[in-house]
């Protein structure tokens, strides 16, 4: 699956995500994209799958409610997802966009878009690195996006923890609705292995 990527046309893929977005946007799509490929580098990962899946992630970001709706009830999804909004809806079924728009098969490059503002228990290098990149992307500027980057540096799955923790913070702190997922990344990648008494 992982392995039968093949290289795709950046310049067709890039103006078709130009036009499905604000120019805010496409230059952090842009930056995201920039950034993954430094992370695939860094931990070994697929360069040319990281670059698509940060070129790709965003692509369904501006799509209005309904048409993620129109999906949800079309295409068998869980009706509770109808309680989440663009923030869940446009990596989770954005993907589906993706593949079916821009003719992307790659599953690898599917997954990590489907994953990219959830996380998920299990994930992969590809997965965290899309993870990771979309929050410390260089046009990313909020609190602790320093020490992030620094993390990301020197330890992939540590920017992970730092990530999540800090997302369901902020989500807590907002008062917003918390998607399962977010709560099985925290418990996977967040909270330390619990210490037995011998
Ligand atoms: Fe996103
Ligand atoms: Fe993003």
């Amino acid at each position: 699956m992982t392995n039968e990527f093949t290289s795709f046309d950046r310049e067709m893929i890039m103006q078709r995500v130009q036009m499905a977005m604000s120019e805010k946007r496409f230059l952090h799509v842009l930056g995201v994209e920039k950034t993954a490929i430094e992370l695939a580098k860094r931990f070994g990962g697929h360069i040319e799958q990281a670059a698509l899946a940060g070129l790709t992630h965003d692509y369904a970001k501006e799509r209005p409610d309904e048409e993620f709706e129109l999906v949800i009830y079309r295409d068998g999804y869980d009706l509770n997802l109808l309680k989440y909004g663009n923030a869940i809806w446009h990596g989770l079924i954005g993907a589906d966009f993706v593949e079916r728009e821009l003719k992307i098969t790659d599953q690898a490059v599917l997954q990590a878009v489907r994953l990219h503002t959830t996380g998920a228990a299990q994930m992969t290098l590809l997965d965290k690195i899309l993870y990771v990149a979309d929050y410390i992307e260089p046009g990313r500027d909020f609190p602790g996006v320093e020490e992030a980057r620094k993390l990301a540096e020197v330890d992939l799955d540590a920017a992970v923890a730092f990530e999540t923790k800090h997302t369901l913070a902020h989500l807590l702190e907002n008062e917003q609705l918390i998607y399962p997922k977010t709560l099985e990344t925290y418990n996977q990648w967040v909270v330390k292995p619990k210490q037995f008494k011998a």
